[in-house]
């Protein structure tokens, strides 16, 4: 049986990510393909306890958030019964909403690079991204589009941060660009634009699954 793909979104706090992913998934699904969608901080016990810091409920230092959301990344992948590493196996499509580049940016601003992606080494061994798209969009407009939506931000969404946040994603891209698939987004238009831009960069993936 082929493998299933995984397809991951990345970009800094309300550049679109969740809604190109419900649009993607949507439009695998219309082709009868399997699809799973799934994001980090996942929904688990260790995820659960990483938005309870994120909200301001429980405090933490940055290295122990870090730590935590590289163990709630391994349980993501690994966990026997509803892993992804299971899933795609038995053939399923995953889009992911984050996944190891957002640790590689968010965290590098408090803490050394090098360090996080060796905290998370053994997801990069594990499964890489078939694909990463970064949704590219202006600090500004991101920020826009949060507080229309949004009563409360949370730990990390402050304009200074978010713009010292994409500067680390471009370090990182630039950094691994020999190990990794990333492609850049222009995230800026309407969703159904921005939507066919991910799939010009997708599709392909998709063309030995049956179209
Ligand atoms: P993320 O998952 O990256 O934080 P969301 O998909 O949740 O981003 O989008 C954040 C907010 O911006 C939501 O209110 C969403 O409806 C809106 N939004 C998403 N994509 C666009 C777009 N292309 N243009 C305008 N608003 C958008
Ligand atoms: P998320 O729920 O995806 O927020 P949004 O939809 O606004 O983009 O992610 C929650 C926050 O967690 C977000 O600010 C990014 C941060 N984060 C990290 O700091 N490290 C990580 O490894 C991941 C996956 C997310």
């Amino acid at each position: 049986m082929d493998k299933g793909r995984f397809i991951v979104f990345e970009g800094i706090d309300g550049s679109g990510k969740s809604t190109q992913l419900k649009l993607l998934g949507k439009r695998l699904r219309e082709r009868k393909l399997k699809v799973h969608e799934t994001a980090e901080p996942t929904d688990q016990p260790i995820g659960a306890l990483v938005r309870r810091i994120l909200r301001g409920e429980l405090q933490c230092v940055d290295p122990a958030l870090a730590a935590l959301f590289a163990a709630d990344r391994i349980q993501h992948l690994a966990d026997p019964n509803t892993g992804l590493l299971k899933l795609i196996k038995e053939g399923v499509h995953v889009i992911c909403d984050r996944y190891y580049f957002s640790s590689y940016a968010y965290h590098s601003v408090h803490a050394p690079m090098e360090w996080i992606i060796q905290a998370n080494s053994l997801s990069a061994q594990m499964l890489k991204p078939d694909l990463n798209l970064f949704l590219d969009v202006p600090v500004e407009v991101c920020l826009q589009r949060l507080s229309a939506s949004r009563d409360n931000l949370e730990l990390y969404e402050a304009e200074a941060n978010l713009a010292a946040v994409r500067e680390k994603y471009f370090e990182a891209f630039s950094r691994l660009k020999q190990n990794e698939a990333v492609q850049i987004i222009d995230g800026r238009g309407s969703p159904e634009e921005v939507a066919e831009a991910v799939w010009q960069a997708v599709g392909h993936l998709f063309e030995t699954h049956g179209f």
